[in-house]
C-alpha cells in the first residue's frame, strides 16, 4: 500500500531509533505513504567524500525525504553531509517554526515564530583558504538569486500561513555589501506582497528583543542569511525547550528534505532513550507539504497531547520512559 513513496534517511546515532518511532506512528495513523530507507554513510567519489548514489537517486525520484541527524566532523574532515544534501538538491529555504509546547515549561510562554534561513550560501559556501601561515580567509558569498528565492519563499509562506508580517534579520550596518544586498532584495520582494507588512532588524538587536519578550516576534516570519539563521534558530529553540522539540524543513524546487536539527546524541544511542519529537514534528511539516493535512493534524495532536499529559515522557522531557513507550503512548492518542 502507499500512494506516495518517501525517502527515509535514518542517519547516525539516535537516528535509527527516532526514525522507527516515526514509521510506527505513520503505520498506526494509516498515512498513505511507503518508505524507501537509504543509507547516507560517506563514500569516496573521485577522491572526495560523497553521499552514496543510491540515496541521491532515491531523493531525486521521490522528491520528498525525512532525515535524522548525520554526524559532522568538527574543525577537520569532510564537509558535513547535512550541507551536501542541502547543496546537492538546491534546498534554498530552511523553514524552522518555534512554538511553545504545552506541558514543557520554560521561562517563556506563547512563543510562536517562524525563521526562514537562506540555505545554500553565505558563510556556508565552504570557500576557505590560508593566505599565509596564520592568516585564513572564509568567503561569505551572497547572491541576488539565492537571496531573492529565499525572500520570496518567506513572503509566500507568510501569506499561506496567515502571518501578516515578515522581518529581515541582517547586519547591513557592518556588511554593507553582502547583507546590504540581502536586505535590498527583501525590500524589493516585499513590494510584490502589499498585503504583508515588512520590516528589518539588526541581528544583535533581534536577539536582545527575543530573549526579553519573544511575543514581539510572535506573529511573524523572520528571514535571514544562512549563518544568522543557524544561530538564531537554536536560540529560539532554546526558548521553547531545545532542539529535541523543534522541526525543520529544507525546501527546494525539485525536492524537499524534512529533518530534525539536533545532533546524533552518541551518548544515548541504541539505548531506547531518545526523544523522537523533533523528527515527528518534522514529519508533520512534511505531511502538510504533501497536502496530507488530515494525517498531519492527527499525528501532531497526538504528539502534543502526549507531552501535555506528561505521564509518558523521555528523560530529556523530565520523564522516565523509553522512546518505544513514548511512541506507543502517541499511538494510543491518535
Ligand atoms: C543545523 C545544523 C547544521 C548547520 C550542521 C549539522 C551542519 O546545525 O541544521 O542547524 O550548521 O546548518
Ligand atoms: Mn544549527
Amino acid at each position: 500500500d502507499g500512494n506516495y513513496t518517501v525517502t527515509m534517511i535514518p542517519g547516525d546515532g539516535i537516528g535509527p531509533e527516532i526514525s522507527q518511532s516515526v514509521q510506527k506512528i505513520f503505520t498506526a495513523a494509516k498515512v498513505p505513504i511507503k518508505w524507501e530507507s537509504v543509507d547516507v554513510t560517506p563514500v569516496l567519489k573521485d577522491g572526495k567524500t560523497a553521499i552514496p548514489d543510491e540515496a541521491l537517486h532515491s531523493v531525486n525520484r521521490n522528491k520528498v525525504a525525512l532525515k535524522g541527524p548525520l554526524a559532522t566532523p568538527i574543525g577537520k574532515g569532510h564537509v558535513s553531509l547535512n550541507l551536501t544534501l542541502r547543496r546537492t538538491f538546491n534546498l534554498f529555504a530552511n523553514v524552522r517554526p518555534c512554538r511553545s509546547i504545552v506541558g514543557y515549561d520554560t521561562p517563556y510562554e506563547d512563543v510562536n515564530t517562524v525563521l526562514i534561513r537562506e540555505n545554500t550560501e553565505g558563510e556556508y559556501s565552504g570557500i576557505e583558504h590560508e593566505v599565509i601561515d596564520g592568516v585564513v580567509q572564509s568567503i561569505k558569498l551572497i547572491t541576488k538569486e539565492a537571496s531573492e528565492r529565499c525572500a520570496r519563499y518567506a513572503f509566500e509562506y507568510a501569506r499561506a500561513q496567515g502571518r501578516d508580517h515578515v522581518t529581515a534579520v541582517h547586519k547591513a550596518n557592518i556588511m554593507k555589501m553582502s547583507d546590504g544586498l540581502f536586505l535590498s532584495v527583501c525590500q524589493d520582494v516585499a513590494k510584490e506582497f502589499p498585503d504583508i507588512k515588512f520590516s528589518d532588524v539588526l541581528l544583535d538587536r533581534a536577539c536582545l528583543h527575543i530573549v526579553q519578550d519573544p511575543s514581539k516576534y510572535g506573529d511573524r516570519v523572520m528571514v535571514m542569511p544562512n549563518l544568522y539563521g543557524d544561530i538564531l534558530s537554536d536560540m529560539c529553540a532554546g526558548l521553547i525547550g531545545g532542539l529535541g522539540l523543534t522541526p525543520s524543513g529544507n525546501i527546494g524546487k525539485s525536492a524537499s528534505i524534512f529533518e530534525s536539527v539536533h545532533g546524533t546524541a552518541p551518548d544515548i544511542a541504541g539505548q531506547d532513550k531518545a526523544n523522537p519529537t523533533a523528527l515527528l514534528l518534522s514529519s508533520v511539516m512534511m505531511l502538510r507539504h504533501m497536502n496530507l493535512d488530515a494525517q498531519a493534524k492527527s499525528i501532531e495532536s497526538a504528539v502534543l497531547q502526549t507531552i501535555a499529559e506528561g505521564q509518558v515522557l523521555t528523560g530529556d522531557l523530565g520523564g522516565k520512559s523509553t522512546c518505544s513507550a513514548f511512541t506507543n503512548e502517541i499511538i494510543k492518542n491518535l
